[in-house]
């Protein structure tokens, strides 16, 4: 095994001679940008890991690791446009720095590139990954559409937001991983395996995102801090306060969540107050760790050496404690 920068080296240098820029420039400049804009690249390391972990020279899965990053860049275009966002990565989002149109277009191009780069692989290979970025891009944009649902009901239940989470994030975290074990041709057991693990390490990383959504350092955090409180999301902190909070707190929750006239200021900082005083903010961080403990929990079942175990584990902790 390797170091989890080593293999983020190794993509970003694989990255950089991917040929994206091409006639017409309003096409592909948005996908350059957008894909330059850096970021974690947790995705694509942890298809690496996977093959190199089930045995294979991980060089081979720089493909599939592109595919998810370029899947995973694409979704983030057109979530930009659907979730209104100014930012990302600390930069303008491609619907701000050229219009909408553009942004769901380029985003539909990176879709098609991200499924033809499977064509890299011989038969077999290409049918599974095939088969897998299929079953996971239509539960993405399942999620999606809840997501969506959710801004406008009143209604919505925690076990339906972690089903919302886990099918517009974790599945895709899951499938980065299973990928890599397609490729390194690993048994459908150890397959499974990897991609709950990677399933379940994916809702722990929603839940922190919606955390640090609410509580992440303007500084730092490259989005626009309170957009969900702005848009009305109903994240685990929401639900989480709606059912700790008391009765008064309960009310101006609902209140600030309905239409009216607040400005988004008064509005993120009122919210949050009530994020942290009825316990929701500390109960998130909770549900973070249990979710993290459940992939962790996944790895006693997979048959392999304990520093393997250990750099998955690592990277599990790192997510974890992350302000980005
Ligand atoms: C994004 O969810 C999920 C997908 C792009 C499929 P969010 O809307 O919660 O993510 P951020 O906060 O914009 O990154
Ligand atoms: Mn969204
Ligand atoms: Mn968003």
């Amino acid at each position: 095994m390797q170091t989890i920068e080593h293999y983020q080296n190794v993509f970003l240098d694989f990255l950089s001679h991917y040929k994206i820029v091409k006639e017409p420039k309003n096409l592909y400049n948005p996908v350059d940008y957008i894909l330059g804009l850096g970021g974690k690249r947790l995705r694509p390391v942890l298809t690496l890991m996977a093959s190199d972990i089930f045995g294979e020279d991980y060089n081979k899965a720089l493909n599939a690791a592109l595919s998810i990053e370029v899947f995973h860049n694409f979704s983030l275009v057109h979530d930009d446009i659907m979730d209104d966002a100014p930012l990302r990565r600390g930069k303008e989002t491609v619907h701000e720095k050229w219009d909408v149109n553009t942004g769901i277009l380029s985003g539909d191009a990176m879709l098609i590139m991200a499924y033809q780069l499977f064509e890299n692989y011989e038969p077999s290979v290409f049918q599974s990954l095939a088969k897998l970025f299929s079953k996971t891009a239509l539960e993405v944009c399942e999620g999606q559409q809840y997501d969506i649902d959710f801004e406008t009901r009143d209604d919505v239940t925690i076990p339906e937001y972690l089903k919302m989470i886990e099918y517009k994030t974790a599945v895709l975290v899951g499938a980065a991983m299973k990928m890599g074990a397609i490729v390194a041709e690993a048994s459908e057991n150890c397959q499974n395996y990897i991609y709950d693990f990677g399933r379940n390490l994916g809702i722990a990383f929603q839940l922190q995102d919606d955390y640090l959504d609410a509580f992440g350092d303007p500084e730092t955090f490259g989005k626009q801090v309170g957009g969900d409180i702005i848009e009305n999301k109903k994240t685990f902190l929401y639900l989480k306060a709606l059912e700790l909070a008391n009765k008064e707190d309960k009310n101006q929750l609902e209140v600030l969540f309905a239409p009216n006239r607040m400005t988004n200021e008064y509005k993120i900082e009122k919210v949050k107050e009530i994020f942290i005083n009825s316990g929701a903010a500390e109960a998130s961080r909770q549900e973070i760790q249990n979710y993290t403990n459940k992939a962790f929990a996944v790895l006693e079942s997979i048959n392999i050496s304990d520093d393997k175990k250990d750099v998955l584990v690592q990277f599990g902790k790192t997510l974890m404690n992350r302000s980005v």
